[in-house]
């Protein structure tokens, strides 16, 4: 990317103007309708995918959209590179921008993102941090349009650990207009920071620590890991989370016609039941199909290229 032009980083559904988000999931709509046969708009760019956590639907699906957008990856383990052994992050940023066209990083520190893109002259994507998560919440918002229509007014009920996925539904759900119902155990609440930043932008979240009451009459109910990935060693083990395991019995509280969505890898038996997880309202191998649709539009829009569809 040539310098004096801005360079467009999907970095968090917070950063990001409404009017885009809203763009990128009308394209999402459309890039899935045409799929594999649709343009391709990146002929000849390279997406660098660095990844310092593991990985199987952002890695596969990132890897895909690129190909199916008509550009190339390039899979970077952190521990393999130069990166693991110290370089710095910024540094890294700017080598990396002189090979490639945009740069996909899954990371630990949120901080270590945030670096990365200042450093960077091409786009750079977050692909998960220790705080946020914001391309799943596209690809999840996208499978709820699909299935239910408009996001406005609906409600959302999150029932577990107070994590990464959760603080980007809580930035999504203003921005969007629907209402987050939370319920996690005490000592694993969501971050204060994100709850406070999401109210005062007007954002209709409501926090507890009982999950029948967070996810009464809401029209989806969403869980995921108690351990996230660098986590392992503040772990609290399962009796603390119990009370918050999506089960029949919990999903009995739901509306009706309520989905159930996890970003997956999920721990059957722990956060999900297998009654619910393969169960008539799961929808948790759309939402993983979503991921590709959703981030072939990230990346269409990282190049200006959402709202083209020519
Ligand atoms: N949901 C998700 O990000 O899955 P992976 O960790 O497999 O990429
Ligand atoms: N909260 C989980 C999400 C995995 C996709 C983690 O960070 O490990």
């Amino acid at each position: 990317m040539k310098s004096g032009v801005e360079v467009r980083h999907f970095l968090d559904i917070a950063q990001m103007p409404s009017q885009d988000l809203r763009a990128i999931m009308d394209d999402a709509l459309w890039r899935k309708s045409v799929g594999r046969a649709g343009p391709k708009p990146l002929d000849g760019k390279m997406l660098a995918m660095i990844f310092e956590k593991p990985s199987t639907r952002t890695r596969v699906s990132f890897d895909v959209a690129m190909r199916q957008l008509g550009g190339e990856t390039l899979f970077l383990s952190g521990t393999e590179m130069q990166l693991g052994r110290s370089e710095s992050i910024a540094d890294t940023a700017r080598v990396l921008s002189r090979f490639v066209d945009a740069i996909m990083i899954r990371t630990t520190e949120h901080g270590r993102l945030l670096e990365m893109a200042e450093a960077a002259t091409v786009p750079v994507i977050n692909a998960l941090t220790d705080d946020t998560h914001p391309c799943q919440i596209m690809a999840d918002l996208l499978t709820f349009e699909e299935k239910r229509g408009s996001l406005q007014g609906k409600i959302f009920a999150w029932s577990g650990d107070g994590n990464n996925v959760l603080n980007s539904f809580i930035e999504a759900s203003g921005r969007f207009g629907f209402r987050l119902n939370i319920a996690t155990p005490e000592g694993s609440e969501a971050d204060p920071r994100f709850l406070a930043k999401a109210r005062a932008e007007g954002a209709d979240i409501h926090t507890g620590y009982n999950a029948v009451e967070a996810v009464t009459g809401a029209h989806c109910v969403v869980t995921d890991t108690w351990v996230s990935m660098g986590r392992e060693e503040q772990a609290r083990g399962n009796e603390v989370f119990m009370a918050y395991q999506v089960n029949d019995e919990l999903m009995r509280h739901a509306a009706p016609e309520a989905l159930f969505m996890h970003c997956l890898p999920a721990h059957r038996g722990e956060e999900v039941t297998d009654s619910v997880i393969d169960g008539p309202q799961s929808v948790v191998f759309d939402e993983a199909e979503n991921r590709l649709h959703a981030q072939k539009s990230i990346l269409a829009w990282c190049f200006g290229e959402v709202g083209r569809n020519d």
